[in-house]
Protein backbone atom coordinates (compact mmCIF):
# COMPACT_ATOMS: atom_id res chain seq x y z
CA UNK A 1 0.00 0.00 0.00
CA UNK A 2 1.08 3.81 -0.70
CA UNK A 3 1.76 5.92 2.36
CA UNK A 4 0.17 8.46 2.44
CA UNK A 5 2.43 10.59 4.80
CA UNK A 6 6.10 10.39 5.31
CA UNK A 7 8.14 12.32 7.52
CA UNK A 8 10.91 12.31 10.39
CA UNK A 9 9.90 10.07 13.57
CA UNK A 10 12.23 10.40 15.89
CA UNK A 11 15.78 12.57 16.25
CA UNK A 12 18.87 12.80 17.92
CA UNK A 13 22.54 14.68 17.76
CA UNK A 14 25.86 13.11 19.38
CA UNK A 15 29.52 15.17 19.19
CA UNK A 16 32.59 14.82 20.75
CA UNK A 17 33.41 15.11 24.23
CA UNK A 18 35.42 18.34 24.16
CA UNK A 19 35.45 21.95 21.94
CA UNK A 20 37.90 24.91 21.77
CA UNK A 21 36.70 28.52 22.88
CA UNK A 22 36.39 30.38 19.38
CA UNK A 23 37.86 33.91 20.88
CA UNK A 24 40.65 31.63 22.81
CA UNK A 25 41.29 29.76 19.32
CA UNK A 26 41.53 34.04 17.31
CA UNK A 27 44.04 35.16 20.11
CA UNK A 28 45.84 32.29 19.63
CA UNK A 29 46.32 32.63 15.24
CA UNK A 30 46.35 36.55 16.19
CA UNK A 31 43.20 37.37 14.53
CA UNK A 32 40.34 39.78 15.88
CA UNK A 33 38.09 37.53 17.90
CA UNK A 34 35.13 39.53 16.86
CA UNK A 35 35.82 37.59 12.98
CA UNK A 36 35.29 34.72 14.34
CA UNK A 37 32.05 35.37 17.00
CA UNK A 38 30.93 37.77 14.98
CA UNK A 39 31.84 37.59 10.97
CA UNK A 40 31.51 34.09 10.96
CA UNK A 41 28.84 33.84 13.70
CA UNK A 42 31.09 31.01 16.07
CA UNK A 43 31.09 31.01 19.33
CA UNK A 44 32.80 26.97 20.16
CA UNK A 45 33.79 24.09 17.89
CA UNK A 46 33.70 20.73 18.61
CA UNK A 47 36.91 18.50 18.25
CA UNK A 48 36.50 14.75 17.95
CA UNK A 49 39.74 12.82 19.82
CA UNK A 50 41.27 10.46 17.38
CA UNK A 51 39.04 7.96 19.53
CA UNK A 52 35.98 9.47 17.99
CA UNK A 53 35.26 8.80 14.06
CA UNK A 54 32.30 9.02 11.97
CA UNK A 55 31.29 5.04 12.89
CA UNK A 56 31.43 5.69 16.33
CA UNK A 57 30.02 9.48 16.32
CA UNK A 58 27.42 8.03 14.12
CA UNK A 59 26.57 4.67 16.38
CA UNK A 60 25.49 6.43 19.63
CA UNK A 61 23.55 9.16 17.96
CA UNK A 62 21.65 6.57 16.13
CA UNK A 63 21.48 4.71 19.75
CA UNK A 64 20.56 7.28 21.18
CA UNK A 65 17.88 8.20 18.94
CA UNK A 66 16.04 4.28 18.49
CA UNK A 67 16.02 4.77 22.72
CA UNK A 68 15.05 7.59 23.08
CA UNK A 69 11.77 7.62 20.93
CA UNK A 70 11.23 3.68 22.22
CA UNK A 71 11.94 2.27 18.69
CA UNK A 72 13.30 -1.41 18.05
CA UNK A 73 16.57 -1.92 16.36
CA UNK A 74 14.33 -4.78 14.79
CA UNK A 75 11.89 -2.30 12.88
CA UNK A 76 14.81 -0.62 10.93
CA UNK A 77 14.18 -1.53 7.44
CA UNK A 78 16.81 0.56 5.46
CA UNK A 79 19.82 2.46 6.99
CA UNK A 80 22.36 4.76 5.41
CA UNK A 81 24.99 6.93 6.62
CA UNK A 82 25.70 10.06 4.51
CA UNK A 83 29.02 11.45 4.95
CA UNK A 84 32.24 13.28 4.12
CA UNK A 85 34.38 11.57 6.36
CA UNK A 86 34.01 8.03 5.35
CA UNK A 87 37.02 5.83 6.96
CA UNK A 88 37.79 3.44 4.24
CA UNK A 89 38.10 3.56 -0.21
CA UNK A 90 35.54 0.20 0.12
CA UNK A 91 33.59 -0.25 3.00
CA UNK A 92 30.78 2.13 4.34
CA UNK A 93 30.26 3.61 7.61
CA UNK A 94 27.04 2.06 7.65
CA UNK A 95 28.04 -1.23 7.96
CA UNK A 96 30.04 -0.88 10.74
CA UNK A 97 27.19 0.71 12.34
CA UNK A 98 24.62 -1.67 11.53
CA UNK A 99 26.84 -4.34 13.15
CA UNK A 100 27.11 -2.08 16.26
CA UNK A 101 23.54 -1.63 16.54
CA UNK A 102 22.21 -4.74 16.19
CA UNK A 103 19.90 -4.35 12.93
CA UNK A 104 18.47 -7.28 11.13
CA UNK A 105 19.93 -8.76 8.27
CA UNK A 106 17.49 -7.84 6.20
CA UNK A 107 18.12 -3.80 6.65
CA UNK A 108 19.50 -2.51 3.43
CA UNK A 109 22.40 -0.68 4.27
CA UNK A 110 24.63 1.88 2.19
CA UNK A 111 26.75 4.87 2.60
CA UNK A 112 25.94 8.47 0.60
CA UNK A 113 28.15 10.69 -0.43
CA UNK A 114 28.04 13.96 -1.97
CA UNK A 115 30.17 16.31 0.74
CA UNK A 116 27.30 18.01 2.91
CA UNK A 117 24.62 16.77 0.82
CA UNK A 118 25.18 13.31 1.74
CA UNK A 119 22.47 12.77 3.99
CA UNK A 120 19.49 14.99 2.32
CA UNK A 121 20.43 12.30 -0.60
CA UNK A 122 19.66 9.59 1.87
CA UNK A 123 16.37 10.81 4.06
CA UNK A 124 15.07 11.80 -0.16
CA UNK A 125 16.27 7.93 -0.76
CA UNK A 126 14.36 6.64 2.59
CA UNK A 127 11.25 9.10 1.52
CA UNK A 128 11.14 7.09 -1.84
CA UNK A 129 11.31 3.68 -0.44
CA UNK A 130 8.48 4.42 1.29
CA UNK A 131 5.94 6.00 -0.59
CA UNK A 132 6.90 3.26 -3.13
CA UNK A 133 5.55 1.04 -1.00
CA UNK A 134 8.42 -1.28 0.03
CA UNK A 135 9.07 -0.78 3.44
CA UNK A 136 6.19 -2.83 4.65
CA UNK A 137 5.49 -1.13 7.87
CA UNK A 138 9.47 -0.91 8.70
CA UNK A 139 11.45 2.35 9.01
CA UNK A 140 14.55 3.82 7.50
CA UNK A 141 17.63 5.09 9.97
CA UNK A 142 19.22 8.12 8.27
CA UNK A 143 22.62 9.16 9.92
CA UNK A 144 24.73 12.26 9.05
CA UNK A 145 28.02 11.80 10.89
CA UNK A 146 31.77 13.98 10.10
CA UNK A 147 34.36 15.51 11.52
CA UNK A 148 35.26 18.81 9.25
CA UNK A 149 38.82 19.35 8.84
CA UNK A 150 40.90 22.41 6.90
CA UNK A 151 43.84 22.01 9.41
CA UNK A 152 45.48 24.60 11.95
CA UNK A 153 46.45 28.08 10.24
CA UNK A 154 44.23 27.37 7.20
CA UNK A 155 41.34 30.42 6.66
CA UNK A 156 38.85 27.11 6.61
CA UNK A 157 40.09 26.09 10.62
CA UNK A 158 37.41 28.27 12.33
CA UNK A 159 34.71 26.67 10.06
CA UNK A 160 35.26 23.21 11.77
CA UNK A 161 33.56 20.96 14.04
CA UNK A 162 32.20 17.48 14.09
CA UNK A 163 29.41 15.15 15.35
CA UNK A 164 26.54 13.08 14.12
CA UNK A 165 22.32 13.65 13.91
CA UNK A 166 20.35 10.62 13.39
CA UNK A 167 16.83 10.60 12.09
CA UNK A 168 14.34 7.75 11.93
CA UNK A 169 12.16 8.21 8.74
CA UNK A 170 8.49 6.54 8.87
CA UNK A 171 5.23 6.65 7.67
CA UNK A 172 3.63 7.56 10.75
CA UNK A 173 6.14 10.46 11.94
CA UNK A 174 6.09 12.11 15.31
CA UNK A 175 8.03 14.70 15.00
CA UNK A 176 7.74 16.41 10.96
CA UNK A 177 5.49 15.28 7.73
CA UNK A 178 7.46 15.89 4.49
CA UNK A 179 6.16 17.62 1.78
CA UNK A 180 6.50 14.06 -1.18
CA UNK A 181 5.65 16.08 -4.41
CA UNK A 182 8.06 19.40 -3.83
CA UNK A 183 11.35 19.20 -3.83
CA UNK A 184 13.87 21.23 -5.44
CA UNK A 185 16.92 19.54 -7.13
CA UNK A 186 20.15 21.39 -8.15
CA UNK A 187 23.08 20.30 -9.35
CA UNK A 188 26.47 21.77 -11.25
CA UNK A 189 29.99 20.43 -11.24
CA UNK A 190 32.10 22.54 -9.58
CA UNK A 191 35.37 23.18 -7.78
CA UNK A 192 34.63 25.10 -4.40
CA UNK A 193 35.57 22.18 -1.77
CA UNK A 194 37.05 18.66 -2.91
CA UNK A 195 39.04 16.00 -0.82
CA UNK A 196 41.46 14.03 -2.93
CA UNK A 197 41.62 10.40 -2.14
CA UNK A 198 45.50 10.93 -0.50
CA UNK A 199 44.21 13.66 1.55
CA UNK A 200 42.34 14.36 5.15
CA UNK A 201 42.10 17.79 4.70
CA UNK A 202 39.75 19.40 2.71
CA UNK A 203 40.81 21.70 -0.18
CA UNK A 204 38.42 24.13 -1.04
CA UNK A 205 38.20 27.76 -2.76
CA UNK A 206 36.47 29.50 0.47
CA UNK A 207 34.81 32.37 -1.27
CA UNK A 208 33.48 31.14 -4.57
CA UNK A 209 32.16 27.84 -2.42
CA UNK A 210 29.68 30.60 -0.83
CA UNK A 211 29.13 31.68 -4.36
CA UNK A 212 28.02 28.44 -5.38
CA UNK A 213 25.86 27.65 -2.07
CA UNK A 214 23.91 30.54 -2.95
CA UNK A 215 23.72 30.19 -6.61
CA UNK A 216 22.77 26.26 -5.86
CA UNK A 217 19.84 27.68 -3.55
CA UNK A 218 18.23 30.08 -6.45
CA UNK A 219 18.76 26.95 -8.50
CA UNK A 220 17.07 24.07 -6.22
CA UNK A 221 14.40 27.18 -4.80
CA UNK A 222 13.05 28.12 -8.57
CA UNK A 223 13.11 24.16 -8.86
CA UNK A 224 10.85 23.81 -6.22
CA UNK A 225 8.91 27.04 -6.88
CA UNK A 226 8.29 25.33 -10.98
CA UNK A 227 7.46 21.81 -9.48
CA UNK A 228 4.92 23.68 -7.23
CA UNK A 229 3.05 24.91 -9.73
CA UNK A 230 2.16 28.08 -7.79
CA UNK A 231 4.74 30.51 -5.73
CA UNK A 232 2.11 30.67 -3.14
CA UNK A 233 2.83 26.87 -1.94
CA UNK A 234 6.50 27.66 -1.64
CA UNK A 235 6.05 31.31 -0.58
CA UNK A 236 8.25 32.68 2.68
CA UNK A 237 5.19 34.06 4.36
CA UNK A 238 3.29 30.77 4.42
CA UNK A 239 6.76 29.14 6.41
CA UNK A 240 7.23 29.63 10.48
CA UNK A 241 11.06 28.54 9.96
CA UNK A 242 13.64 28.26 7.21
CA UNK A 243 16.67 25.93 7.49
CA UNK A 244 20.13 25.94 5.78
CA UNK A 245 23.07 24.04 5.40
CA UNK A 246 25.11 25.79 7.93
CA UNK A 247 28.42 25.47 7.27
CA UNK A 248 29.14 28.38 10.12
CA UNK A 249 26.29 30.68 11.43
CA UNK A 250 26.55 33.52 9.32
CA UNK A 251 26.23 31.28 6.13
CA UNK A 252 22.17 30.98 6.99
CA UNK A 253 22.07 34.68 7.23
CA UNK A 254 23.23 35.10 3.54
CA UNK A 255 21.28 32.20 2.59
CA UNK A 256 18.48 33.80 3.81
CA UNK A 257 19.37 37.36 2.24
CA UNK A 258 19.36 35.10 -0.98
CA UNK A 259 16.19 33.46 -0.60
CA UNK A 260 14.16 36.56 0.26
CA UNK A 261 16.18 37.47 -3.44
CA UNK A 262 15.27 34.68 -4.97
CA UNK A 263 11.02 34.35 -4.01
CA UNK A 264 11.27 38.37 -4.75
CA UNK A 265 12.54 37.92 -8.48
CA UNK A 266 15.35 40.69 -8.10
CA UNK A 267 18.59 41.40 -5.96
CA UNK A 268 18.53 43.21 -2.98
CA UNK A 269 21.00 46.13 -2.37
CA UNK A 270 22.13 47.46 0.85
CA UNK A 271 21.24 50.76 -0.62
CA UNK A 272 17.26 49.50 -1.12
CA UNK A 273 16.74 49.85 3.15
CA UNK A 274 12.90 48.88 2.95
CA UNK A 275 13.89 45.45 1.64
CA UNK A 276 17.31 45.26 3.87
CA UNK A 277 15.58 45.56 6.60
CA UNK A 278 12.88 43.53 6.17
CA UNK A 279 14.92 40.52 5.48
CA UNK A 280 16.78 41.56 8.71
CA UNK A 281 13.67 41.04 10.82
CA UNK A 282 12.77 37.94 8.72
CA UNK A 283 15.78 36.56 10.03
CA UNK A 284 15.28 37.38 12.95
CA UNK A 285 12.40 35.23 13.26
CA UNK A 286 12.35 32.77 10.92
CA UNK A 287 16.16 31.39 11.15
CA UNK A 288 18.36 33.17 14.22
CA UNK A 289 16.79 31.56 17.08
CA UNK A 290 17.44 28.02 16.57
CA UNK A 291 21.25 28.71 15.35
CA UNK A 292 22.35 28.40 18.98
CA UNK A 293 23.32 24.64 18.70
CA UNK A 294 25.23 24.73 15.43
CA UNK A 295 26.96 27.82 17.04
CA UNK A 296 28.43 25.88 20.06
CA UNK A 297 29.70 22.48 17.28
CA UNK A 298 30.60 23.96 14.70
CA UNK A 299 30.47 22.53 10.95
CA UNK A 300 29.42 18.83 11.06
CA UNK A 301 29.10 19.18 7.10
CA UNK A 302 26.39 16.36 6.74
CA UNK A 303 24.31 16.82 10.03
CA UNK A 304 24.39 21.15 9.98
CA UNK A 305 21.09 21.47 8.47
CA UNK A 306 19.57 18.94 10.70
CA UNK A 307 21.54 20.25 13.55
CA UNK A 308 19.46 23.44 13.57
CA UNK A 309 16.23 21.51 13.03
CA UNK A 310 16.94 19.96 16.73
CA UNK A 311 16.98 22.95 17.82
CA UNK A 312 14.00 24.43 16.43
CA UNK A 313 12.25 20.41 17.47
CA UNK A 314 13.65 20.97 21.28
CA UNK A 315 12.13 24.45 21.90
CA UNK A 316 8.73 23.67 20.27
CA UNK A 317 5.72 24.11 21.79
CA UNK A 318 2.04 23.18 21.00
CA UNK A 319 1.78 26.99 18.75
CA UNK A 320 4.74 25.54 16.77
CA UNK A 321 2.57 22.34 15.81
CA UNK A 322 1.11 22.05 11.98
CA UNK A 323 3.44 25.40 11.02
CA UNK A 324 5.49 24.93 7.74
CA UNK A 325 8.75 25.02 7.24
CA UNK A 326 11.41 24.78 4.56
CA UNK A 327 14.54 22.85 4.62
CA UNK A 328 17.85 23.53 2.04
CA UNK A 329 20.53 21.04 1.87
CA UNK A 330 24.02 21.95 0.12
CA UNK A 331 26.68 19.75 -1.07
CA UNK A 332 29.91 21.26 -2.14
CA UNK A 333 30.69 20.08 -5.87
CA UNK A 334 28.08 20.38 -6.00
CA UNK A 335 24.11 19.34 -5.04
CA UNK A 336 21.28 20.82 -3.26
CA UNK A 337 17.47 20.36 -2.77
CA UNK A 338 15.14 22.79 -1.43
CA UNK A 339 12.24 21.31 0.18
CA UNK A 340 9.28 21.77 2.65
CA UNK A 341 7.47 19.89 5.91
CA UNK A 342 5.04 20.50 8.44
CA UNK A 343 5.82 20.61 11.89
CA UNK A 344 3.05 17.53 13.45
CA UNK A 345 0.38 17.47 15.70
CA UNK A 346 1.87 16.30 18.98
CA UNK A 347 5.16 16.65 18.26
CA UNK A 348 6.25 19.27 20.86
CA UNK A 349 5.70 16.25 23.50
CA UNK A 350 8.49 15.02 22.32
CA UNK A 351 10.54 17.90 22.28
CA UNK A 352 12.52 16.74 25.48
CA UNK A 353 13.90 13.54 24.02
CA UNK A 354 15.66 15.15 21.49
CA UNK A 355 17.44 17.87 23.43
CA UNK A 356 21.01 17.23 23.54
CA UNK A 357 21.82 20.22 25.53
CA UNK A 358 23.20 17.95 29.03
CA UNK A 359 25.56 15.82 27.01
CA UNK A 360 27.36 19.55 25.11
CA UNK A 361 27.10 21.07 29.16
CA UNK A 362 29.38 18.62 29.80
CA UNK A 363 32.06 19.06 27.45
CA UNK A 364 35.78 19.51 28.39
CA UNK A 365 37.38 22.44 27.06
CA UNK A 366 40.48 22.19 25.12
CA UNK A 367 43.60 24.48 25.68
CA UNK A 368 44.81 25.72 22.21
CA UNK A 369 48.10 23.56 22.53
CA UNK A 370 45.72 19.91 23.45
CA UNK A 371 43.97 20.84 20.69
CA UNK A 372 46.77 21.15 18.68
CA UNK A 373 48.23 17.88 19.88
CA UNK A 374 45.09 16.17 19.19
CA UNK A 375 44.87 17.18 15.46
CA UNK A 376 48.57 15.98 15.25
CA UNK A 377 47.34 12.32 16.84
CA UNK A 378 44.67 12.38 14.05
CA UNK A 379 47.19 12.19 11.24
CA UNK A 380 48.77 8.93 12.92
CA UNK A 381 45.60 7.67 14.08
CA UNK A 382 44.88 5.21 10.93
CA UNK A 383 48.32 3.88 10.47
CA UNK A 384 47.83 0.02 10.30
CA UNK A 385 49.37 -1.41 13.30
CA UNK A 386 50.01 1.63 15.12
CA UNK A 387 49.85 2.79 18.58
CA UNK A 388 46.89 1.65 20.56
CA UNK A 389 44.55 4.83 20.67
CA UNK A 390 43.39 4.75 24.46
CA UNK A 391 40.04 7.15 25.10
CA UNK A 392 41.79 7.68 28.69
CA UNK A 393 44.83 10.01 26.98
CA UNK A 394 41.89 12.71 26.40
CA UNK A 395 39.69 11.82 29.14
CA UNK A 396 36.60 10.53 27.32
CA UNK A 397 33.71 8.95 29.38
CA UNK A 398 31.84 7.75 26.62
CA UNK A 399 30.60 4.05 25.64
CA UNK A 400 32.26 3.30 21.96
CA UNK A 401 35.38 4.39 20.71
CA UNK A 402 37.96 3.70 18.08
CA UNK A 403 41.16 2.27 19.17
CA UNK A 404 43.30 1.94 15.84
CA UNK A 405 43.57 -0.61 12.93
CA UNK A 406 45.44 -4.06 13.06
CA UNK A 407 45.90 -6.25 10.44
CA UNK A 408 44.47 -3.50 8.15
CA UNK A 409 41.06 -4.18 10.44
CA UNK A 410 39.57 -1.04 12.55
CA UNK A 411 38.84 -2.08 15.49
CA UNK A 412 36.49 -0.80 17.98
CA UNK A 413 36.01 -0.47 22.49
CA UNK A 414 34.39 -2.22 23.73
N1 LIG B 1 34.66 41.63 13.38
C1 LIG B 1 33.50 41.28 12.80
N2 LIG B 1 33.43 40.71 11.56
C2 LIG B 1 34.58 40.50 10.91
C3 LIG B 1 35.84 40.86 11.45
C4 LIG B 1 35.85 41.45 12.75
N3 LIG B 1 36.99 41.81 13.34
N4 LIG B 1 36.80 40.53 10.57
C5 LIG B 1 36.17 39.97 9.49
N5 LIG B 1 34.84 39.96 9.70
C6 LIG B 1 33.80 39.42 8.84
C7 LIG B 1 34.00 39.70 7.36
O1 LIG B 1 33.49 40.99 6.99
C8 LIG B 1 33.23 38.57 6.74
O2 LIG B 1 31.83 38.84 6.81
P1 LIG B 1 30.96 38.90 5.44
O3 LIG B 1 31.11 37.54 4.78
O4 LIG B 1 29.58 39.17 5.90
O5 LIG B 1 31.56 39.97 4.61
C9 LIG B 1 33.47 37.40 7.70
O6 LIG B 1 33.91 38.00 8.92
C10 LIG B 1 34.54 36.43 7.24
O7 LIG B 1 35.70 37.17 6.91
P2 LIG B 1 36.55 36.81 5.60
O8 LIG B 1 37.62 37.82 5.47
O9 LIG B 1 35.63 36.62 4.44
O10 LIG B 1 37.16 35.41 6.08
P3 LIG B 1 38.13 34.44 5.32
O11 LIG B 1 38.64 35.02 4.06
O12 LIG B 1 39.13 34.01 6.32
O13 LIG B 1 37.22 33.18 4.89
C11 LIG B 1 35.57 31.48 4.80
C12 LIG B 1 35.96 32.84 5.41
C13 LIG B 1 34.18 31.09 5.24
C14 LIG B 1 35.59 31.58 3.26
C15 LIG B 1 36.63 30.41 5.26
O14 LIG B 1 36.46 30.24 6.65
C16 LIG B 1 36.51 29.08 4.56
O15 LIG B 1 37.13 28.87 3.51
N6 LIG B 1 35.70 28.12 5.11
C17 LIG B 1 35.53 26.79 4.53
C18 LIG B 1 34.57 26.78 3.37
C19 LIG B 1 33.15 27.09 3.75
O16 LIG B 1 32.75 27.04 4.90
N7 LIG B 1 32.32 27.39 2.74
C20 LIG B 1 30.92 27.72 2.95
C21 LIG B 1 30.01 27.29 1.84
S1 LIG B 1 29.85 25.53 1.77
Amino acid sequence: MVASTVGIDAMAFHGPECFVDMVELATARGVDPGKYTKGLGQLEMAVATPCEDTVSLATVAARKCLTAFDIDPQEIGTLIVGTETGVDHSKPVAVYVHELLGLPSNCRTFETKHACYGAMAGLTSAIDWIVAGRARGKKALIVASDIARYGAGTPGEPTQGAGAVAMVVSETPRLLALDKEVFGDYTRQVMDFWRPLYSKYAFTDGHYSIDCYLDALSGAWSDAAAKAGSHDRVAMRNLNACFYHVPFVKMARKAHHRHWEVELGRSISREDEEHAMKVTDSFEVLVSPWLTLNAIVGNIYTGSLFLALIDYLRAADESREGGNISMFSYGSGCGAAFCFAKVVEGASRHAGRLDPSTALAARRKLAIAEYEEILAAYDAADANDGEHLSPARWKLRGDLFYIGTRNHIRQYYP
